[in-house]
């Protein structure tokens, strides 16, 4: 989005009109991707899709072919990262945490080559009983904005969480990452994506500023939680603050496939 995209969003946004512009643009979305959808749902008929509803409010396009290649690739990766670094001689024990309706985690059996035991768990109730629903051989649970989860410490061999905390607060996403390394076993793996320098293009200066000074630019003036409240983290300030009681694996900047986000491949200590 260029920059006077972005002070014209800021303007909706201060005058709190963001909120009603976002459902005029969910409605332009399901005009745009109808004939795409259709021709989709002939080709796969047995492949259920979410309401147009829920995959607007988690990635702003209801489109399905988007939704199963980028979930199934998606998976895919997430299979490699877990190779390199955690056996699977016995089923691991997977969550998403903020799994929406289902992109990614309904590929995750399959791609883990159905060694896995796999949660999901996200804060909004509507996905939640859709992904119940629908999904089989997973186990979905609602959380609130604030942790916790109900699982006992050291339940986990591996967390990942797409596109979460890029839309939290500052203290919210602490608490958040502390409740993570508490849920994963030690040795067990966090693969967490963020908003990072990739994201410095689209920022204003007074954003900028922020972000090199601070490491930390939020928009906010809108319900916390949804992809238009906005969060974007220096690695600093990641490494430094948020990240700090885990091992750093790995930082590849912009690198998560789709999002363009940077992710992180973060290790509890032993
Ligand atoms: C941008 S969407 C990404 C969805 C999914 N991770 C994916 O990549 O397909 C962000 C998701 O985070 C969820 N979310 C936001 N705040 C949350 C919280 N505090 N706890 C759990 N989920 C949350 C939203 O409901 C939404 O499903």
């Amino acid at each position: 989005m260029n920059l006077r995209l972005q002070r014209v969003q800021r303007i909706l946004r201060d005058s709190g009109l963001l909120g009603p512009i976002e459902k005029f643009r969910y409605l332009l979305s399901v005009v745009r991707w109808y004939r795409k959808n259709r021709e989709f749902i002939q080709k796969h008929p047995d492949f259920k899709v979410p309401p147009k509803v829920l995959a607007y409010d988690a990635y702003s396009a209801p489109d399905w072919d988007f939704y199963k290649q980028s979930g199934e690739e998606t998976a895919v990766f997430l299979a490699a990262i877990s190779n390199k670094y955690l056996s699977h001689d016995i089923p691991l024990q997977v969550l998403e945490w903020g799994c929406g309706p289902g992109r990614v985690i309904r590929h995750i059996p399959n791609a883990f080559s159905g060694n896995t035991n796999t949660y999901g768990s996200d804060y909004n109730p509507a996905t939640i009983a859709w992904c119940n629903d629908n999904i089989g051989q997973i186990k979905f649970s609602l959380n609130g904005l604030q942790p916790p989860l109900h699982f006992e410490g050291g339940y986990f061999d591996l967390i990942y969480s797409i596109s979460v905390i890029t839309h939290l607060s500052e203290e919210v996403s602490r608490l958040w990452v502390d409740e993570l390394l508490r849920l994963v076993r030690p040795g067990g793996i966090l693969v967490i994506t963020t908003n990072g320098d990739s994201r410095k293009n689209v920022m204003r200066p007074d954003e900028i500023e922020a972000y090199e000074s601070i490491g930390l630019v939020i928009r906010g003036k809108f319900e916390e939680g949804k992809k238009m409240y906005w969060a974007c983290h220096s690695p600093q300030y990641l490494r430094e603050k948020l990240f700090s009681g885990f091992e750093v694996l790995e930082h590849v900047n912009a690198g998560f496939p789709y999002t363009g986000q940077d992710y992180w491949v973060l290790r509890k200590p032993r």
